[in-house]
């Protein structure tokens, strides 16, 4: 009996196995597109899944062996990914032919896991609509409205600093930056003051956490594999995230409901979608007719798909850009000159403004500079997705693409390319020039993706990365601890290009 099921197994494997490297790891060969050799049964993920090297990694590594051939193939277990590395093809799946590449292809369910209806995954026509409707709560009046809950929270880090510098010579910034982050989040999108600075265990942060924390397979299912998950109905947000978020956005909303409280932030226009169909344009001359001629019901958003929005600002916007500040300040700490350089710039538009303002920190070009550059360096979001949402020939290649393919941009590599950056490792803000931004491609910068369906948020991510550093140095001077490693190493397991293990410094008042 044992040897017979053992017989059955060893049958069944290699059946498996033959199916695999036969059948389906026979796309890219049958169409003549140069291809990376897959292993079964991850194909190009096994690094990845078997948590040896970051996904952002992954892709860097492929981009630079593989880049000359402009495109080619890799499998996704045995999905077929089309890996884009020219950047008038990169420009051509982001801006000009996105009907046939407007969506993710991640898992999104909002039947078995209603946080993941958010606009991130959402795909199709429901994706279009409510990105059309969610535009407007994103403009630079309406992101201007939320200065003051920045600025609040800039306030709190320097306090935080201020402490924790007469106590000790070694902090770590990345825990100090996301705790910052989830502050500002949480109390833009759920109307929560959360006290992760004040309270480094407070409850809020410790949800937010567990959503990172998932292991690379998971990850890797969720990106590339999202019918096994709906096949199995299984979601992919913990339940207890799933209760926890659900529990605090509907508790607010009832409370500004009931009591008329209103404060300017993204709840504050997520009620208003939800409500009336519509954000309220910012002035008269503002008013946008496409937005507010709308007949209401049939355009306003559930209870249920304002959560998930919220929740998904929370997700894009906490570790994003709390690992950009914690990356700048781990190169300006490298870079005394270049943070002399900042810091005297922050210094006298702060004398010129007399204190920290929206259009004060809107004109600190060598900040912006520094900022953009700390994104070229370490994008948070290393690869971009899409999968081919309508047949097409790639225009200029002899490449037929199905319904279906999974399309990747390596960001990563692309902003490592020694041949559009020469020197790529070399931190150096002044690429960002508006001169040397003229002689490059429009497609190599994508910190903030490209093309109707980049990020929405990037305005916020900005000011938000800018509050943060502004605050602290203006106050404070940076030096790394010699705990903190030289070059970083990256987390193998999330999706984002996150720091491995602290990013330790010596901080100082000035
Ligand atoms: C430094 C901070 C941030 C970075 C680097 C960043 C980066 C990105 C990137 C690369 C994408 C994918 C774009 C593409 O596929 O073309 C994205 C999408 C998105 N981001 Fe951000 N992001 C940041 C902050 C934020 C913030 C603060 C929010 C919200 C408050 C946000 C909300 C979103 C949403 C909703 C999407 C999906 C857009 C869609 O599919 O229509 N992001 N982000």
């Amino acid at each position: 009996m044992y040897m017979e099921l053992l017989g059955f197994f060893i049958i069944a494997v290699s059946a498996v196995y033959i199916y695999y490297k036969y059948v389906l790891f026979n796309f890219w060969r049958k169409k003549g597109v140069f291809y990376v050799e897959p292993i079964v049964p991850a194909g190009n993920l096994t690094a990845y899944v078997t948590g040896r090297k970051s996904l952002g990694e992954l892709y860097l590594d492929a981009y630079i062996k593989y880049k000359n051939h402009r495109a080619f193939g890799m499998y996704s277990f045995f999905k077929p990914n089309l890996v884009i590395t020219d950047l008038d093809l990169i420009r051509t799946v982001l801006t000009k032919e996105f009907p046939s590449f407007h969506d993710r292809g991640f898992f999104c369910n909002e039947k078995t896991d209603p946080l993941s209806g958010h606009l991130f995954s959402l795909p199709g026509k429901k994706w279009r609509n409510l990105r059309f409707k969610l535009g407007p709560t994103f403009t630079p009046a309406k992101i201007k409205q939320m200065f003051t809950i920045l600025k609040e929270f800039g306030r709190e880090l320097t306090r935080c600093i201020d402490n924790k510098s007469q106590e000790t010579d070694c902090i770590e910034m990345k825990d100090i930056f996301s705790r910052y982050s989830a502050d500002v989040i949480m109390s833009t999108a759920f109307g929560i003051e959360a006290n992760c600075i004040k309270d480094p265990n407070s409850e809020f942060r410790r949800w937010g956490k567990r959503v990172f924390e998932e292991n690379s397979f998971w990850v890797a299912l969720f990106i590339f594999m999202p019918q096994f998950m709906n096949f199995f109905s299984i979601p992919i947000t913990d339940r207890g995230v799933t209760r926890f978020f659900t529990k605090i956005f509907r508790e607010n909303v009832n409370y500004r409901q009931t009591s008329n409280v209103v404060r300017h932030d993204f709840m504050n226009l997520l009620i208003q979608l939800m409500e009336k169909g519509y954000v309220e344009p910012d002035d008269e001359k503002d008013t946008n007719k496409d937005t507010v001629n709308v007949t209401p019901t049939m355009n306003r958003i559930t209870m249920s798909e304002a959560t998930a929005q919220s929740y998904i600002f929370y997700l894009a916007g906490f570790e994003t850009s709390s690992t950009t500040a914690t990356y700048c300040v781990y190169e300006l700490a490298q870079h005394q000159h270049l943070q002399d350089k900042v810091r005297s710039e922050i210094d006298k538009v702060l004398e010129k403004h007399g204190e920290l303002t929206y259009d004060a920190v809107n004109e600190m070009t060598y900040l912006h500079k520094v900022v953009n550059e700390t994104l070229r360096k370490y994008p948070s979001v290393p690869v971009l997705n899409r999968i081919c949402t309508k047949d097409i020939n790639i225009p200029t290649t002899n490449i037929h693409v199905p319904k279906g393919t999974l399309i990747s941009i390596p960001v990563f590599g692309v902003h490592r390319d020694p041949s559009i950056y020469p020197d790529p490792d070399k931190f150096d803000p002044e690429r960002f020039n508006a001169d040397e931004i003229a002689t490059r491609h429009p497609c190599a910068h994508l910190p903030f993706g490209e093309g109707p369906r980049n990020c929405i948020g990037a305005r916020f991510g900005y000011l938000q990365v800018k509050v943060g550093l502004v605050s602290l140095l203006s106050k404070f001077k940076f030096k790394l601890h010699p705990r903190t490693a030289i070059p970083l190493s990256y987390d193998e397991r999330p999706f984002l290009l996150i720091p491995k293990g602290g990013v330790y410094f010596n901080i100082e008042p000035r």
